[in-house]
Formats: structure tokens, sequence, C-alpha cells
């Protein structure tokens, strides 16, 4: 389907190709001017400069030759010589009668075929916690819309699963219970199928193990051996590492639902650590890849930085890989098994100076090929004090504890409201789940990507004005009118839709 203002910016192009003037002159767009016209069009200011005459003349002859066509209602100049323009009823009930039957409501062709979405992005036994919650809002939505919009769209978690936080987990799960057969040098299986740990055991673990390895650097040691151990593939920290995995992995489903948010792939950091090695050794040869201070470096800088961007480090002295080093991998990787147009990345925009390096590495090395790589990056949902969203005690708020603060908050709100009095329990609570989880993303979707805002649940939660909420209002609202239309033998789908007062000129 053509969108109005291309049928529109067609029919002016004409009359100012018939004047001999460029046919994209005839550019219209929605008006500014809502009270002159529905649409505008200013190119007889670029006329006149081209014809070396005077806009207005320009303009009242577009305007003398559009003034009899069959589809405007009015066509007329303000100023020196905007033309406003304005479609006739009949014109736009035909428009928006084809746009409800266009099963993808007449939105356009996208000029991408495949896009790698790359969001979410939780770790290995660390709670989920609100920053997760905006990479996963933000990067659902565009995945539906670009599904919407007929592009082929790949969802991946890109799970944090690799590196020193598994081996810190499983020295400090070392300590504590040693006797676990995991432990044991000599076995190398089979290992027990029941988990060692629950999630509760993973997340009071890690906490502890990063202070301790902060605290004491024969602790720090131990866990960066047992990390080599592991990523050298000993049987017994590989098979612990996998309950780790699946102990988490369910617990961010259950999140993931929650949200009512699911992903094609559930790839992570580890899944590239084969490439590594390979990838290195070829960055390396081609001279990209140089020894500095011990590590091995690449120079991203470019003389016309605004800011200063620092060399991207492959691999420390220590010879351990990076999340650099693992981003280039993965990149890679999807190039090579998925081949996508493009691969955007919904991560903090606090990572941006990462992901400008990433960017730059692989392209210096060739290593996304014809792929387009592109960092969405999003400001911090922050708590009352301006400081990124915390709980009462001063600790990350975890997604789990947010997603049920907000269906306690909505539960509330329809108690005070006396809604839903007559549903049982369970429906209260299913409603109570979808008017929060849809308040949460509202208010996230509804604030500018980049920009930070402040986590207000009473303000998220009104009933009226710009929130979820109200959004549902309005759409259940509609469903029951159509619903009744329906009992009433209306049939509302195969009707032609008919604009006749200025609301509906303006929805339309
Ligand atoms: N796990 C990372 C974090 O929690 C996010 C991963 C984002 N994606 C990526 N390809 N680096 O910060």
């Amino acid at each position: 389907m053509i969108s109005l203002t291309a049928q529109l910016s067609g029919l002016v192009g004409d009359a100012f190709a018939g004047l001999d003037l460029p046919r994209d002159l005839g550019r219209v767009s929605r008006s500014d001017r809502p009270d002159l016209g529905q649409f505008q069009c200013n190119g007889a200011m670029a006329a006149a400069r081209i014809a070396k005459t005077n806009p207005r003349k320009i303009a009242e002859k577009i305007v003398e030759n559009l003034s009899r066509h069959p589809l405007l209602s009015d066509v007329s100049i303000a100023g020196p010589g905007f033309i406003n323009l304005s479609v006739t009823d009949e014109f736009l009930s035909r428009h928006v009668t084809a746009l409800n039957a266009d099963d993808r409501l007449g939105v356009g062709e996208v000029s991408v075929q495949k896009v790698l979405l790359d969001f979410g992005g939780p770790n290995i036994a660390k709670p989920m916690h609100v920053g997760h919650l905006r990479s996963t809002i933000i990067g659902d939505c565009l995945s539906r819309l670009f599904s919407f919009a007929g592009v082929e769209t790949i969802s991946d978690v890109h799970l944090g699963d690799w590196g020193k936080p598994m081996g810190m987990l499983i020295s400090a799960l070392e300590l504590e219970q040693p006797d676990l057969p995991y432990f044991d040098a000599s076995h190398s299986g089979p290992y027990p199928e029941e988990p060692p740990v629950t999630l509760e055991d993973l997340e009071r673990l890690y906490p502890l193990a990063a202070a301790a390895c902060k605290a004491d650097p024969a602790r720090d040691e131990t866990a960066r051996l047992a990390t080599v151990d592991l990523q050298s593939g000993r049987p017994g920290y590989h098979a612990l590492w996998m309950h780790f995995l699946a102990v988490s992995r369910r617990a961010m489903e259950r999140e993931f639902g929650a949200l009512g948010v699911s992903f094609d792939l559930w790839k992570g950091e580890s899944d590239v650590d084969d490439l590594i090695p390979d990838m290195v050794k070829a960055l390396k040869q081609s001279g990209l890849a140089h020894k500095d201070q011990g590590a091995l470096i690449i120079d991203v800088a470019k003389p016309d930085d605004a800011h200063e961007i620092p060399p991207l480090i492959l691999e420390k002295s220590d010879g351990g890989a990076t999340y650099a080093t693992t981003d280039l991998a993965t990149i890679v990787d999807r190039v090579k098994s998925q081949n996508p147009d493009t691969i955007l990345y919904v991560v903090d925009q606090r990572q941006h100076t990462h992901f400008e390096q990433v960017f730059r590495a692989a392209g210096q090395a060739g290593l996304n090929g014809r792929t387009a790589l592109e960092h969405i990056g999003f400001g911090t949902m922050n708590g009352p004090d301006g400081k990124p969203f915390k709980t009462r005690e001063g600790s990350v708020m975890k997604l789990h504890d947010l997603i049920t603060m907000v269906r306690e908050k909505a539960l509330e709100r329809l108690s005070q409201a006396g809604l839903a009095t007559d549903f049982t329990k369970e429906e209260r609570a299913l409603i109570a789940n979808q008017i929060g989880v849809g308040a949460l993303k509202f208010a996230d979707l509804n604030t500018h990507r980049l920009s930070d805002y402040i986590f207000d649940l009473d303000r998220f939660m009104r009933f009226e004005g710009k929130t979820g909420p109200y959004l549902q209002y309005a759409a259940v609202r509609i469903k029951s009118i159509l619903r009744k239309a329906a009992e009433e033998k209306v049939d509302v789908p195969d009707a032609a839709l008919a604009v006749t007062s200025d609301v509906e000129r303006a929805l339309g």
C-alpha cells in the first residue's frame, strides 16, 4: 500500500514537473498547521531559487493546477508560498478502508531482509536486574516491529555464561561443599543429574565470591585457576557449570515469561569460546593486533574522534580473553551461521564505548562481512534519588522482585477502584499481572530511549493519561464496542469505513 503522503507527493510532484521543475519538490508531509490544511508542501521555496522567481508565483501555478483535482477538497497558499492541502472525505474513507483490509495495516517494505537482535543479556548466577529489564522491553518491541514489517527476525539472549565469574562460583562452592564429586580431579563422571545448588544458592554465593576475590588475592588466584580449568574442559567443573546454566536458565525463563518475551536463540559467551584461538591468531598475523605492555591490543582510535576511544584489549597480559574478545568472536559466529543484514545490540548506553571498539575492530579486520552492526543504547531507570534503581536496602533491584512489586501495586489499584470484584482470585491475579507489566512496559517505551527515567510506580499505574492502564482500557473498550457490533450483526471488518467528522478525519 502507498501511504497518503506518498500518494499526495506523487500528485504535487507531477504539478512541479509540469512547470519543468524537479518532481521531488512536491514532497508532501503532514501539516504543522492543521487549522490551515491536513497536509503541506514547502517545495515552492526551493523551486523559486531554482527558477529565480518568487515562491508565491510558483505556488499559485501549482495550486491552480491542483485546485480541480477530484481527490483534493482544498488547496491554498499560506505566507510566502507554503502550499496547504486537504483531501476529500471519499478519498480518505477509501484509504482507511484499504488500510483496514491490509494484513499489515499499510506498513511499507523495509530495506532489510534479516535482522539479528541481541538483547536481554542476563548473566548466569547474577540475578537479572532493571538494566536487563530495559534491554528486554526495548529489544522485544523491536523484534515485534521488525517481524510485523515482514523482516526475518532472530532474537538471541546472549547469556553471560563464561569467564571468571564462573570460576569464582566454582571455587566458592568447592570451599562450602568440598565433598561434591565435581571437585574430585581423579573422577571424570558420570555426575548426578540433580543440581547440587538452587538459584538461591547461586544468588547467595556469587556476591560472596566476588567480595572474597576482591579482598583476598589468594581467593582470586583460586578462582582464576578454576576458570582456566573449566575453560580447558575439566569434566567435573564442566558438569557443575552445566548445572549452574540450567538452574539459572529456569529463573530467566520465568522472568522473561512474566514479561511475555521469548527468544529464538539461547546462545551465550561460552558458545564462541572455540572460535577465539583462530580468530586471535588471524588478527595477530594480519598485524592488526599487536603487543602493548604485555597485552594484545587493537588500535581503534580515529584522528577525528571527538573523544578518545581506547584500544580494544584482545588478550590480557595473563592471556585471558575479555568481554570484547567474546563479542568479536560472536560476530564471527553470527555472520557464519546467520548472515544477517544487520545485528542490533540493545544494551545500556554505558557500554557504548565497548561497542564502538568492537565494531571498529570488526570492521578493520573484515569480521562482519556485509553485516551492519549497530548499538541501540538506552538510559538508566533511576530511583527517586536519581541513581540507578535499588531496593530499600540499597542493593540492586532484582527483576523478579520488581515484577512482584508491580503486580501487587496493580492488585491494590484494582481494589481501590473497586474493579474486577466479580472475578475469581486467580483471574484477578492474571489481570493484575497484565496491568502491572503493561504499565511497566508503557512507561519504559514512552520515555525517549536514551533518556534516563525515574521509576515511579504510582505514576505508571494511573488509570488516566499517558499510561499503560489507560491504553489497555482504550483497547478493551474498543473490543467491547466491536463485540457489541457483532452481536447486533454489524459486519465491522468488511464494512467500508466512512470518514465524516473532524475527529475521524484527524484519526484517518
Ligand atoms: N551480559 C551483559 C551484561 O549484563 C550484556 C550482554 C550484551 N550483549 C553483548 N553482545 N555484549 O552487561
